[in-house]
């Protein structure tokens, strides 16, 4: 499962970000949350800090933190010029311009890089990549993808996304991914037949609009869970 970081862009989210992104409520925090793809959203150590029970998983945690945060410093100038150069894709809401923006994500960043070495002893970061996860059926109640399936469906075929929504549904009973939309913003060409795939397998699915926009029309997600 050996992942490249000069491959990956370390960007992570907080906590309030995850809560508007996934409409998470005081019940959903209080079941236990697998964040699959966190990658260094601070949602781990947040969550964790207020008691409540989250394990993230993602490759990139077979390197340590001084690794990630390295990479975040080497990326972030060139992610920052980009999003400079288009302000036609962007709304500015949650974060009120460019250099909020980047203190956001180097806090989000530091407050993970300091959980990361006591998360991955007490097995709340594990090492671990979609389709395939570490986790028994049912491990979870609630599962949530950020900004990894759907959005980078360029990269993903629709039989990885197929596969991984699956497998999301197998250790968690309730899935909720965000954006729908992908890099090229538009909606996800996965996301239907991922939908009526997971139908057939006794999954509905819902796409609902959140009160989080960063990339301009990126304000849905969309849930999963098994019939009754
Ligand atoms: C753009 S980051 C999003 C981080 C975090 N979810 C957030 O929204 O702040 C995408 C993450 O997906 C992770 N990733 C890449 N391939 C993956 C896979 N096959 N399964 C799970 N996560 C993967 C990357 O390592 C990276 O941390």
């Amino acid at each position: 499962m050996a992942i490249k970081l000069d491959r990956v862009i370390p960007w992570g989210r907080s906590r309030r970000e995850y809560e508007l992104m996934f409409k998470l409520s005081e019940a959903d925090c209080r079941g236990g949350i697998l964040g699959c793809g966190d990658g260094p959203a601070s949602f781990n150590a947040e969550m964790t800090a207020a008691g409540h029970s989250v394990v993230s998983v993602d490759p990139i945690y077979e390197f340590n933190a001084a690794q990630i945060r390295e990479r975040f410093e080497t990326s972030a100038p060139e992610i920052l010029s980009q999003v400079a150069k288009t302000p036609e894709r962007w709304t500015w809401g949650f974060h009120k311009d460019i250099h909020h923006l980047e203190r956001n994500r180097r806090h989000a960043m530091e407050m993970f890089a300091a959980d990361l070495p006591s998360g991955m002893a007490a097995g709340r970061y594990r090492i671990g990549a979609l389709p395939k996860l570490p986790f028994g059926d049912g491990e979870f109640k609630l599962a949530l993808c950020s900004h990894f399936l759907f959005l980078y469906s360029e990269n993903f075929d629709l039989d990885f996304h197929v596969a991984s929504v699956r497998e999301l549904c197998r250790v968690a009973a309730e899935v909720r991914i965000f954006p729908v939309i992908t890099n090229a913003q538009i909606l996800s060409p996965h996301l239907e037949p991922v939908r009526a795939a997971m139908r057939e397998h006794g999954i509905e699915s819902s796409v609902e609009r959140v009160e989080y926009e960063l990339q301009k029309d990126g304000n849905e997600m969309v849930r999963f869970r098994r019939s009754a």
